[in-house]
């Protein structure tokens, strides 16, 4: 791998392998399905989730929303090369939400009470159905499927993985929330800010679901920025198993109650 190209350190949950590039942008292997979740993503929707620069599918660089550094060919010409060397073919380059960060605390809820494609066999469907049964998917539409954050009593690193935040009660769940969440009041209050700008997108946003989508939350721990604003970061992230209601697909209407569902309860926990 090009010396530009390193393990990307924060990332939490799901199995793509992601690695980190020219210290701000990540790379996500990822399906052609995504990669047209995000070519066909309405302005209202990318405001709310990452800032997606560059995306690769079927071997075709495309240019989707570039930021100044992917915009200049020599940067492009690294990026390709290093896709070229994988054996991947679809790819999005995105800007890395813990930039610039120096302690962050992350956590990755999946949202919604639904959270399987309509693309998949029968069986993987029974145990998506079977998985939101059993856990606070079905109950609160949020399951922790990753944290990752140190205690503020300086015990030590806490890190939470999807198989543990399956075995979580709504009790149990709220309780890992309140610990997730004891950050400073301002911080707080910007989390809530940005869930109710994505709980907004997803209103006014119809014939759409998220199924498998996540709430990707990073706080910075380390306080001593210039703009408080740049220590909190609330994405809607992973549009792989997203349903967009496309002619010879399953057709939905309105706007999707089951990631509202997720993204009021966590509003209402964060402020009890
Ligand atoms: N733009 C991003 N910035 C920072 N971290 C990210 C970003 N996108 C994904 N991640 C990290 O990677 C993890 C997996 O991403 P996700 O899109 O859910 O992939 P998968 O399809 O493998 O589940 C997230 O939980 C988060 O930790
Ligand atoms: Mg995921
Ligand atoms: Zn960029």
């Amino acid at each position: 791998m090009p010396p530009a190209f390193t393990e990307y350190a924060h990332q939490i949950a799901g199995r793509s392998n992601i690695v980190k590039v020219f210290g701000d942008h990540i790379i996500k292997p990822t399906s052609l399905y995504e990669v047209n979740s995000y070519l066909k993503m309405t302005p209202l929707i990318a405001d709310v989730a990452p800032d997606c620069c560059l995306v690769m599918s079927n071997g075709k660089l495309q240019a989707l929303r570039p930021c100044g550094f992917c915009s200049d060919s020599v940067n492009i010409h690294v990026i390709i090369q290093v896709l070229n060397a994988t054996d991947a073919e679809h790819f999005l380059v995105m800007r890395d939400v813990a930039h610039g960060m120096i302690k962050p605390r992350i956590l990755d809820l999946k949202l919604g009470t639904r959270t399987h494609s309509d693309f998949i066999s029968e069986e993987k469907k029974r145990s998506h159905i079977q998985k939101s049964f059993s856990t606070t998917s079905s109950t609160l539409g949020l399951r922790l499927c990753g944290a990752k954050f140190y205690e503020n009593d300086g015990s030590g690193k806490v890190k939470i993985s999807k198989t543990e935040g399956r075995t979580l009660s709504d009790t149990s769940f709220i309780s890992q929330m309140s610990t997730f969440f004891t950050i400073c009041g301002k911080q707080k209050s910007l989390v809530t800010k940005q869930l109710f700008r994505i709980k907004e997108a997803l209103e006014a946003t119809e014939a759409q679901r998220f199924f498998g989508s996540s709430l990707l939350v990073i706080v910075d721990d380390h306080l001593g920025h210039e703009f408080l604003e740049k220590t909190v970061k609330v994405k809607l992230i992973d549009f792989s198993s997203m349903a967009r209601s496309e002619p010879g697909e399953p057709q939905y209407v309105g706007a999707d109650r089951g990631a509202i569902f997720g993204v009021s309860n966590l509003i209402n926990i964060i402020s009890d």
